[in-house]
């Protein structure tokens, strides 16, 4: 009986986290968020797919996999539901990305930017985030900063 009345309260904290996650805008408006919510939010909760970031060509492989699972959306819906987690919920590949993309998805000035692609040109692929710090010329502090955004391979 005492078991269950803890189990009882533990659920209610833990719905009240949920809802206050929400309101405290776990989803930023935009394009794409209400059919984000009608086409992803049937089989289990939106914030557990924006529960980690990925690159555009993961969320559009995501999206794919979901759609085989039974996922129905118009060409046009999937088309916003990737281009809003892509801008909200994004991540971009260091190794893929060129510099324009590095300066705006990381704040990056050009010539910080264009150091990391001339390592990538000197070096191949860049392993991980240790590696990224130590590409001369770029700051580690904006690095840090969006350590969240980056990715190395996809
Ligand atoms: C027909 C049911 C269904 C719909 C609709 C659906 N999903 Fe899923 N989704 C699943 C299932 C089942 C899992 C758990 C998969 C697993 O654990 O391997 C999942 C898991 C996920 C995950 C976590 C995968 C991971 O590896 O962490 C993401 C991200 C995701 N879905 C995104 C989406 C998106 C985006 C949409 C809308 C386009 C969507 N889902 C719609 C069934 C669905």
């Amino acid at each position: 009986m005492k078991q269950r009345a803890i189990l009882l309260l533990v659920t209610a904290a833990s719905v009240a986290a949920s809802l206050s996650a929400q309101a405290s805008g776990a989803l930023p408006d935009g394009e794409g968020k209400k059919e984000l919510q009608k086409v992803c939010g049937n089989c289990h909760p939106v914030e557990q797919v924006v529960a980690s970031r990925r690159t555009a060509k993961g969320w559009d492989l995501s999206i794919e996999e979901m759609v085989a699972r039974g996922a129905k959306g118009t060409d046009d819906e999937l088309d916003k539901i990737a281009a809003y987690l892509t801008t909200n919920f994004g991540k971009l590949n260091v190794n893929t990305a060129t510099g324009p993309e590095m300066e705006k998805a990381l704040g990056l000035s050009e010539k910080e930017a264009q150091a990391i692609l001339a390592y990538r040109e000197r070096n191949g692929k860049i392993k991980d985030f240790e590696q990224l710090k130590k590409v001369p010329g770029v700051s580690a502090e904006k690095l840090q900063e969006k350590r969240g955004w980056i990715a190395f391979d996809r």
